[in-house]
C-alpha cells in the first residue's frame, strides 16, 4: 500500500481499534495546547530543508521546525529528507560517476565537503530522462542559491533566532533510516543525541521531540541510549504501513525484509508504543479514514487509544497544493478543523505553517 493509495487503509488495520466516527478522543486538549510542526521548513514556499526554508517558517511562528537527518561519508549530520541526494540537488550533474547500482546517489557516500559543492532545488523526480517538479505550483526549480544544511547550522539559526526575536521555537528532528546507516557502519542515533545534548536539548522540558518511524531504535534510543547519555527528551514514534518498505530489517544472510508495522495498528499497540514514546505521528488516512465524505467524518479511533496511554497525536502531512485535500474536506482550513476539533489530534505537520498558526490564531 503506497502513501498515495487510500484503499484499505484503516478498514483492514485500524484494524483491531474501533472505528469510532464522530467520537471525541478521551484527551481534550484546549486549542491554544495544540501546535504546529514546520514541515520540513516553510516547505510550501522554498525548497525544503533550506535554511531560508527555516528561517521563513520561524518568522510564521510555529512551535516546532522539523529536521530529517542524515549522515555523511564523514560522520556529520546533514539536513535533508531521503538519504538520497538526487531529488533536490545537483549531484547528477556534479558527481555523475558517483551513483550506486541502483542508480541513487547516497548522501553516506558522500564528505560534507562534497554534499556542500551541491545546489538545492525544489524536489523533482526524473520522467524520462526530464527533471518534474513534485509540487510545479511550488518555488520554480534552480532558482537562486539554496545548499545543504548541517544540523548543527540549522540548530544555531533557530536558536539564535530564539535570542534575537525572543521566541521559545522548538526542534523536531527526525532520524532517518537509522536500520540503513547502521547496517553501513554509522550509529546515526548516537550521533543525533549528541549534537542534542551539546546544544542543550537534554530533558522532557526541553522544546524538542525527537521522532523515527524504526520501531527498535525508538527503544534503543529510550532504554541505551538516553539513559547512558543522562538524556531523557521526548520521543516520537512514527506510523507507517509495512509495504511501503519506510523500515527495513536485515537477516542473518544480509537480505533486508520489510519491518511488520501491523501490531502498531492492532488492540495494545498504542499500550506498547507508551513504554518508549511522547506521541505518535501518524499518516492523515491512519487518523481520519478516507471512507470520510463531507458531514460524515470517520474517525479511526487512533486519537483515541493513543491519548488513552498519555500519548501526543501529530499526524502529517498537511499541504494546500491543488490535489492535496481530501474529498471529505472543503478546503486546507476545513481539513485543519477536522483533524484539531473533530478529531483532537495535538499538532499538524504542515508544508504551510503560517496557515496552521493562523487557523489556531483565529480560535
Ligand atoms: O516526520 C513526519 C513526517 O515528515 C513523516 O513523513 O516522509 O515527510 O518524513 P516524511
Ligand atoms: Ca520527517
Amino acid at each position: 500500500m503506497k502513501k498515495h493509495s487510500l484503499a484499505a487503509l484503516i478498514g483492514a488495520s485500524l484494524l483491531a481499534i474501533p472505528v469510532l466516527a464522530q467520537a471525541q478522543s478521551s484527551v481534550d486538549t484546549s486549542a491554544n495546547e495544540k501546535i504546529v510542526v514546520a514541515h520540513r521548513g516553510a516547505s510550501g514556499y522554498l525548497p525544503e530543508h533550506t535554511l531560508p526554508a527555516k528561517a521563513m517558517a520561524y518568522a510564521m511562528k510555529p512551535d516546532y521546525i522539523e529536521q530529517d537527518v542524515v549522515m555523511t561519508k564523514d560522520d556529520k549530520l546533514v539536513v535533508l529528507h531521503d538519504h538520497y541526494l538526487d531529488r533536490v540537488t545537483n549531484v547528477a550533474e556534479v558527481f555523475p560517476e558517483r551513483a550506486r547500482k541502483d542508480g541513487r546517489y547516497y548522501a553516506i557516500d558522500f564528505t560534507l565537503a562534497e554534499i556542500k559543492q551541491l545546489s538545492v532545488t525544489e524536489g523533482f523526480n526524473l520522467k524520462d530522462g526530464k527533471q518534474v517538479q513534485g509540487f510545479p505550483e511550488r518555488y520554480p526549480m534552480w532558482q537562486s542559491d539554496f545548499k545543504v544544511p548541517t544540523l548543527e547550522e540549522e540548530i544555531e539559526m533557530i536558536q539564535g533566532l530564539n535570542k534575537t526575536l525572543g521566541y521559545d521555537i522548538g526542534i523536531y528532528p527526525e532520524i532517518k533510516a537509522p536500520w540503513f546507516h547502521r547496517h553501513e557502519g554509522k550509529d546515526i542515533s548516537q550521533a543525533v543525541l549528541k549534537v542534542l545534548k551539546q546544544y542543550g536539548y537534554t530533558s522532557k522540558a526541553s522544546k524538542v521531540y525527537l521522532q523515527t518511524f524504526d520501531f527498535n531504535e525508538l527503544k534503543r534510543i529510550h532504554d541505551e541510549l538516553m539513559p547512558a547519555m543522562g538524556m531523557d527528551v521526548k520521543l516520537v514514534q512514527l506510523m507507517a504501513y509495512t509495504d511501503w518498505n519506510e523500515t527495513m530489517i536485515y537477516n542473518d544472510q544480509g537480505q533486508a525484509q520489510p519491518y511488520n508495522y501491523d501490531w502498531m495498528f492492532a488492540n495494545g499497540g498504542m499500550e506498547v508504543i507508551a513504554k518508549y514514546a511522547d506521541g505518535i505521528g501518524p499518516w492523515k488516512p491512519m487518523v481520519v479514514s478516507d471512507k470520510s465524505t463531507k458531514g460524515n467524518i470517520k474517525l479511526t479511533g487512533l486519537v483515541k487509544a493513543a491519548h488513552a496511554q498519555g500519548m501526543q497525536v501529530h499526524p502529517y502531512t498537511f499541504r494546500s497544493d491543488t490535489g492535496r485535500i481530501p474529498a471529505y474536506a472543503n478546503d486546507f482550513s476545513d481539513m485543519l478543523d477536522i483533524f484539531y476539533n473533530t478529531a483532537n489530534v495535538d499538532g499538524v505537520f504542515t508544508d504551510f505553517p503560517d496557515k496552521a498558526v493562523n487557523f489556531l490564531d483565529a480560535k
